[in-house]
């Protein structure tokens, strides 16, 4: 299966915690080419868990859109990749998560060791759904493990439809800088779309990048953290050269109203809404008076009340 044309090359990277659908809306309404999921247990779908369902939800407006999820059990993620896949355009699978509670299973990144793995876990997805299946990865374990390149061609080979590469070693988490030269070489050497993502947080270094290595599209996660209308400001600047500005409060009321809309539960809008008021006049009055709110309406009038726009 073919990996969706978009409508931008900027696009949306999982974020656990962050990716819910309101925020996936939104940096669709921006522009996003593409949004994906956080990643989702296979284990927790197959299982029905409340909180995973709530992950999985979609919104009318987002297409492309991606699930992610992570397993160790190609069985269980078929399972889990059958139970969603009408929802959603292309089933991706996380070969890239360093943190241990998910290597320690041998998911996430710990995949990276073993390349004829994820071959044969892509070969044996990819015939089981009827959407495209990508992988996203870091491009290797260690400095001295470096495989991008080997495992993206694996992919390839195995039908796998894209592959998405963050620049960084498993063990580097997110310490030095994204490998951009590593992400070129694997763009040259498969024919299968790419995704590069690492570092880019301004429209400037998005074309620099693009121009770069090549690749077809570039994911975009702490850079969208707190300003999903950056995917506005990506798309402007290709097309004219410039951009606007759009406050980080005016970002949070209209994130707040979709969380609303969407019934996320309130404590996850604790954790979810300071990002918006970073760096902003006001900012730290903000974060504490969303730290003493109960409910949503609290939130609201209180937000209103330190910020009269
Ligand atoms: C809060 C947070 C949560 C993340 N969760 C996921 C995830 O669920 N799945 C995934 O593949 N990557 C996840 N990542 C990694 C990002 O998708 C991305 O690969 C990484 O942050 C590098 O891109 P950036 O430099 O644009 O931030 C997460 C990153 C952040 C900051």
């Amino acid at each position: 299966m073919k990996f969706p044309k978009l409508s931008s090359p900027a696009v949306l990277s999982p974020m656990s915690g962050v990716t819910d659908i309101a925020f996936r809306e939104m940096a669709k309404k921006y522009g996003a080419g593409m949004t994906y999921t956080e990643f989702v247990s296979s284990t927790a779908i197959t299982r029905g868990s409340g909180r995973s369902l709530r992950m999985i939800q979609t919104s009318s407006i987002e297409k492309p859109v991606a699930v992610q999820l992570y397993g160790n059990n190609v069985e269980e993620v078929i399972e889990a990749a059958r139970f969603v896949e009408e929802k959603f355009d292309v089933i991706d699978v996380n070969c890239g998560c360093p943190v241990w509670k998910v290597i320690k299973t041998g998911a996430g990144s710990a995949m990276l060791n073993n390349p004829e793995l994820i071959g044969k876990f892509v070969n044996k997805l990819a015939s089981a759904v009827n959407k495209p299946v990508t992988v996203k990865i870091r491009i290797g374990i260690d400095d001295k493990r470096i495989n991008a390149v080997e495992v993206a061609k694996i992919v390839e080979e195995n039908g796998g439809a894209a592959i998405a590469i963050h620049g960084r070693t498993q063990k580097q988490g997110y310490s030095g800088k994204a490998n951009w030269e590593i992400i070129k070489q694997v763009k040259e050497k498969v024919n299968i779309p790419v995704i590069g993502n690492g570092d880019v947080f301004t429209p400037e270094i998005f074309k620099e990048r693009l121009e770069y290595s090549g690749v077809d599209a570039i994911m975009i996660a702490r850079g969208a953290l707190g300003n999903p209308f950056v995917f506005n400001q990506i798309n402007n600047y290709l097309k004219k050269g410039d951009y606007e500005k759009k406050s980080g409060v005016e970002q949070l009321f209209e994130y707040l109203e979709l969380i609303r809309k969407y019934h996320i539960p309130f404590a996850a809008i604790k954790t979810r809404a300071p990002s918006f008021t970073k760096g902003i006049v006001g900012g730290a009055e903000i974060r504490t008076s969303i730290n003493k709110c109960t409910s949503f309406e609290e939130l609201i009038t209180s937000l209103k009340g330190v910020w009269s726009f």
